[in-house]
């Protein structure tokens, strides 16, 4: 039985989890590959209690690893975008097939690395950096082959709904809720990314690519993170029958594409508005199938090493890791934020008088907007003003953007007026 020799760049969380599957699950492992895959040597700053490495091989030049002739596969797991582009480049100018987690380099870097792996004839996965453990980029790429995509929806970034989920069910701190998704090895290295919703961006952008079979175009897709959430609107979404989530919208109309990441009202009777904690859901909807959910935990150790190294059995057995699902790509437009159409939640504090709901009723009215149901509170103790909740039928950013900035110029209407995008996924 031949053996394929892997080698590791970065021993953190994703790093340590890869090296305790491939060593703990060896034997399955092997029998699933048809050959022992085995850890050659490992390339990280510093070492990982969590290993036991007393037989391999660890270097502090991860560049040793890219360059070590007895190496077939190296994998990039040091994240970030320019010392791993180059490595990742370096072990392909060698020869050596990759599988990275690093959706980050993909997203942003993967057209040019894909170039270079296909005229070395060597593969690139990539599964672990979309939705940690689910194996949705094998589900689009394969299982869902026959299909024309028309939506790829959901929770893609962990750390986001682990935030949510405890601010919602235990009233807990955002702050306080981040710093523990950092301690479980759950956040980025720089958790702005996640709660920003950068990193969910990253990942989005190559579901699109996978789904539609377009080119890779991070830039294209706009980002809002969950930063400016209040307890309030998730009471007001609850009394409403909804769910606020972090979510990755990409679908496909006649106007184009649209890619977009934001906090998203969605009905509570929605499968992906009970998933909660670190667990991730990607909805697919293809012309064939129909509607499919892919759930999973999409962060931490275990999750993520699993996809690594479900890459790494591939390569083993011979299967050819293509990066994209399409031999050509289609230059379809992506559509600005401005072009989309959705619904909307609006939320606003007006004062307490005759004629002042009428007034924001007839702005929208005006632009053809629909409201679907409207909540006014009682104003609180000694308080003139009360909030007033909106849903809103679907309608396009541009539109509701002017009716927004009309509203806020009412004068019985007090500060900015808080519009989360609320989406049917149906
Ligand atoms: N920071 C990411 C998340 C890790 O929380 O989803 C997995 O990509």
């Amino acid at each position: 039985m031949k053996s394929l020799k892997v080698g590791i760049c970065g021993f953190g969380t994703v790093g340590g989890g890869t090296f305790n599957v491939l060593t703990n699950n060896a034997i399955e492992i092997a029998r699933r590959a048809g050959c022992d895959i085995t850890v050659t040597q490992v390339g990280a700053r510093r070492d990982n209690s969590d290993c036991d490495t007393s037989n391999t091989s660890i270097t502090r030049d991860i560049f040793e690893v890219a360059r070590n002739p007895e190496i077939d596969v190296v994998v990039e797991l040091i994240g970030g975008y320019d010392v791993a582009k180059e490595l990742v480049m370096e072990a392909i100018k060698n020869g050596k097939h990759v599988v990275t987690a690093n959706k980050a380099l993909i997203a942003v870097h993967g057209e040019e690395i894909f170039a270079a792996a296909k005229k070395a004839g060597v593969s690139v996965g990539y599964e672990a950096g979309v939705a940690g453990g689910i194996p949705v980029i094998k589900a689009i790429r394969e299982g869902l082959a026959a299909n024309k995509i028309n939506r790829v929806a959901g929770i893609i970034n962990g750390t986001g709904n682990f935030i949510l989920t405890e601010m919602r069910d235990k009233g807990r701190d955002f702050a306080d809720v981040l710093q523990e998704a950092q301690d479980l090895g759950y956040a980025e290295a720089d958790p702005t990314f996640d709660v920003e919703g950068i990193d969910a961006a990253h990942k989005l952008t190559i579901l699109a690519s996978i789904a539609y079979g377009i080119p890779l175009q991070f830039d294209n897709c706009f980002t809002e993170g969950i930063g400016k959430i209040t307890r309030d609107d998730v009471e007001y979404a609850e009394e409403l029958g909804y769910r606020i989530k972090h979510l990755g919208v990409s679908s496909r109309s006649a106007a184009g594409i649209d890619l977009r990441v934001h906090p998203t009202l969605i009905p509570e009777s929605n499968m992906i508005a009970k998933v909660d904690g670190v667990m991730n859901a990607v909805a697919v909807n293809g012309d064939a199938v129909n509607d499919t959910l892919f759930c999973g935990p999409g962060a931490g150790a275990g999750p993520t090493a699993s996809a690594v190294v479900a890459d790494i059995i591939d390569i083993a057995r011979g299967i050819k890791v293509e990066p994209l699902s399409y031999n050509t790509l289609d230059d379809v437009k992506v559509l600005t934020i401005d072009e989309i159409e959705t619904c909307y939640y609006l939320r606003m504090q007006a004062n307490d008088k005759a004629g002042v709901l009428a007034n924001v009723a007839s702005i929208l009215s005006n632009k053809g907007i629909n409201i679907e149901a409207i909540i006014q509170k009682e104003p609180a103790t000694g308080e003139s003003l009360v909030p007033v909740i909106m849903l809103t039928h679907k309608v396009q950013e541009k539109v509701m953007n002017q009716a927004i900035s009309e509203i806020e110029a009412l004068g019985d209407i007090n500060g900015s007026v808080t519009r989360i995008r609320v989406e049917h996924l149906s």
